[in-house]
């Protein structure tokens, strides 16, 4: 397909996605409601062409808004069932600060809102009109950062936890298999909505699901205070893709704060946890053998010494030096970046777990692409970013809207495709456009 035959495609998607309560769905059938860091990069996309459509992505979000500054992972605007678990698994009416006017869950996702803010600025037309928007908005947006701050970060160390897979954006990820071993939630019956929707080999297993409810379940326990669950969840980690996304948002926030002037306060405790939390990424979540970021697991004080395209996300946020950066993009390059691969899997195609047709076990995900793609071009990759693109492009063009692609090039030959998931997914939609205007 041509470039404008792409464009127009591709705008289709998020216009056939849109929905009358003003967002939009990531996907039909198998994600039928808002998810967080889908609207953040929908909003990029939306901007290109409708910037009414990406402030109300952003703003029916921030509705959703708890009191002490939380924002969920998903809201339930809308009826809908063909999700599972659904509006009323939650209950997040036992958190006393919840909203008390839209549905939610009680697990959030990778704080990308500030940053996406920072792109509505840099793509929108009518620079006072966005600047008028983003200064009725900002300070939700930092009052999230706060909340992480301040409820996420019990050893003051300038690192937020997860306390759910769900919460990393990146499900299924081998990087958690270990800590399904120290658990033995029960046999849940529950009937699974999205192996209705996507062949089952391409999702997480029902064991796999048993283990994500229960996590839920421990949360619903503790009325979703955050110190309770710090103390309760087996599951507990620093995860370098949720912690750079906020790095990234932070200095977002700074800047914007600088167009708007006059908050000083604000911005000199967002520099402040700025200076921390970079300090404590580098010294915590580096690991000098594997030279890349890698997760640390708070529950059972260990790092998970296992390599992901999260690896590679603080090179967006600017975390580390120079020579730090050189040697991520080694490693980038000798485990991921063979000439019969596609950039980037999401897993470490040298480990045995990779799986590259399941989710994120190893599949190519374009929001990973184009998180990693900014971050090369900040440390002046450029022929990497450049390959990292046409790659993304062709995948898109060969494929459709996927949800996720094998990164195997022999797969499109033998097979004769590999793009899995959900079909005409959104923010594969909507990445494409702001690759293809870069
Ligand atoms: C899912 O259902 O797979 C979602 O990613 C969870 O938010």
């Amino acid at each position: 397909m041509n470039k404008d035959n792409l464009l127009k495609e591709a705008k289709r998607v998020l216009l056939d996605n849109f929905q009358p309560e003003g967002f939009t769905i990531p996907c039909k059938g198998l994600y039928p409601f808002q998810w967080k860091w889908d609207s953040g990069f929908i909003a990029i996309g939306l901007a290109h062409f409708d910037i009414e459509k990406a402030k109300s992505e952003i703003d029916s979000l921030l509705k959703s808004q708890w009191g002490n500054g939380f924002i969920p992972h998903i809201v339930f605007h809308n009826d809908s069932d063909t999700y599972f678990p659904g509006p009323d698994f939650h209950h997040t009416y036992l958190h006393p600060e919840a909203s008390k006017k839209y549905k939610s869950s009680g697990i959030t996702q990778p704080p990308v809102i500030g940053f996406v803010l920072e792109e509505l600025y840099r793509l929108a037309e009518d620079k006072d009109d966005i600047l008028c928007f983003i200064e009725s908005r900002i300070d939700s947006v930092y009052k999230n950062h706060h909340y992480f701050y301040s409820h996420r970060d019990p050893f003051d160390e300038g690192l937020v936890y997860i306390y759910h897979n769900w919460e990393s954006g990146t499900d299924n990820s081998p990087m958690w298999d270990h800590i399904w071993e120290t658990m033995d939630p029960p046999d849940y019956d529950f009937e699974r909505k999205d192996t209705t929707h996507v062949d089952a080999s391409q999702r997480p297993t029902k064991r796999e699901y048993d283990h994500y409810i229960h996590i839920i379940e421990i949360a619903k326990s503790c009325n979703y205070d955050d110190r309770l669950i710090a103390e309760r969840s087996p599951f507990l980690v620093y995860d370098p893709l949720f912690n750079a996304m906020l790095l990234k948002s932070n200095e977002s926030l700074i800047k914007l704060y600088g167009i708007i002037g006059d908050q000083y306060e604000k911005v000199e405790q967002l520099e402040k946890w700025q200076e921390k939390s970079k300090k404590s990424f580098n010294d915590k979540l580096f690991d000098h053998n594997l030279n890349a970021y890698i997760h640390y697991d708070i529950r059972n004080s260990k790092p998970i010494p296992l390599i992901s395209s999260s690896s590679f996300t603080p090179l967006f946020a600017g975390i580390p030096n120079k020579e730090k950066a050189v040697k991520l993009i080694q490693t980038l390059q000798e485990r991921f970046g063979g000439e019969n691969s596609y950039l980037c899997a999401s897993f470490d195609p040298t480990e045995e777990r990779f799986n590259p047709k399941k989710y994120w076990r190893g599949p190519v995900w374009i929001n990973l692409n184009w998180i990693i793609y900014r971050g090369l071009k900040r440390y002046g990759f450029d022929e990497m970013a450049e390959r990292l693109k046409n790659e993304t492009i062709e995948l898109i063009d060969k494929e459709g809207f996927k949800e996720y692609f094998d990164p195997r090039k022999e797969t499109y030959k033998n097979q004769g495709h590999g793009g899995y998931g959900g079909n005409d997914f959104s923010w594969s939609a909507a990445l494409i456009i702001d690759l293809l205007n870069q």
